[in-house]
């Protein structure tokens, strides 16, 4: 028997999908510019969703049964689709209006430090504060403040960056063997504490950084090294005995600075990957070397000079990446 599929149409797009889908997960089957942002959804984390209501939608057609439109706006990782079901996202002006008031509501407590955040050039809110953002802001109250805390010897946390998201309290909650950490007291003076600042010291922890989508959580060994749109990025794989092993090599010249998970087009990791692979393999022998990471055209990292990515290291020991990237180049010249 056909599987049952449920029509929903976003934008003016539609698109079948299976009972159970979000909303914000057909959206992702369509791609593209009518995808709602998400700053706390997250595919790989149980339960994520719901806090952040960047991903507002306006279901204008509730159903094919029940045509009523639904009366507010809803949160579409949290909202699953019904047969017939027509969704504005992009196409609403009242959803844009109050997503840009979600944004400026997220900057209420957010400094302005960009210049100085190693998450600048793939940080969600800065994307999103440069598409939505007010150019001033209207709040007047001083913001919340706190000391950097180093949460072991390899990972900061810089709570005046955090936007709540919950995203690092699931992965130390379902990818460690102990939940170790958490968000402590409510409303405007949560927090994410270790309650008692005890090192988070277990082998999938590392990922917080990556799922991390705002400059909160930070790479020790990375922290003001580089600029990410001066680096250049490339996939490797090793055998390692704890994850997959296949991660992305952010080079600077013949250095590998950081090792990050790969990440897919909506920014989240494809394979969490161990402490092992991130902090304590970043020579280029660790790795088998595969080709310079696809990066979406938008981004910042490839602003520079990423398509003519030729690393020293890797030109003498990997024949087969160095033809990647001279093919990536012809590409990129031929598109100009
Ligand atoms: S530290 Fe980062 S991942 Fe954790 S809740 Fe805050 S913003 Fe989200
Ligand atoms: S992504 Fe839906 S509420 Fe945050």
């Amino acid at each position: 028997m056909a599987e049952e599929k449920f029509r929903v149409t976003i934008d003016g797009i539609p698109v079948d999908v299976t009972p159970g889908t979000t909303i914000l997960n057909a959206a992702r089957e369509i791609g593209g510019d009518i995808v709602p942002p998400a700053m706390c959804y997250y595919s790989k984390l149980e339960g994520s969703g719901g806090k952040c209501r960047t991903c507002l939608v306006k279901v204008s057609k509730g159903s094919e049964k029940d045509p009523r439109p639904m009366p507010k706006l809803v949160a579409s990782c949290r909202t699953t689709v019904m047969d017939g079901m027509e969704v504005q996202n992009i196409t609403s002006p009242e959803v844009v209006e109050a997503r840009k008031g979600v944004v400026e509501m997220l900057l209420i407590n957010h400094p302005l430090d960009c210049p100085i955040c190693d998450q600048a050039g793939e940080c969600k809110l800065q994307d999103l504060s440069y598409e939505h953002g007010a150019e001033q802001t209207r709040y007047k109250f001083p913001r919340r403040t706190f000391e950097r805390i180093d949460i072991g010897d390899k990972i900061q946390l810089h709570m005046n960056r955090c936007i709540l998201c919950y995203r690092c309290v699931y992965v130390a909650n379902q990818l460690t063997d102990q939940r170790e950490h958490g968000i402590i007291s409510r409303g405007d003076h949560a927090e994410i504490s270790t309650f008692i600042e005890k090192a988070l010291d277990n082998d999938f922890i590392g990922n917080v950084i990556d799922v991390c989508p705002v400059g909160a959580l930070t790479d020790k060994t990375f922290r003001f090294k580089n600029r990410v749109w001066f680096t250049k990025p490339v996939d490797a794989h090793r055998d390692c005995p704890t994850c997959s092993g296949k991660v992305t090599l952010w080079y600077k010249g013949a250095d590998v600075l950081r090792v990050t998970g790969r990440k897919d087009a909506y920014n989240e990791v494809e394979d969490f990957i161990c402490n092992t692979c991130r902090f304590d393999t970043k020579q280029t022998q660790d790795w088998i070397l595969e080709e310079p990471t696809k990066i979406d055209k938008d981004s910042v990292i490839t602003a520079n000079h990423y398509n003519s990515f030729n690393p020293p290291a890797v030109i003498e020991q990997d024949l087969v990446l160095q033809a990647a990237n001279e093919e990536q180049l012809e590409r990129t010249e031929r598109l100009k």
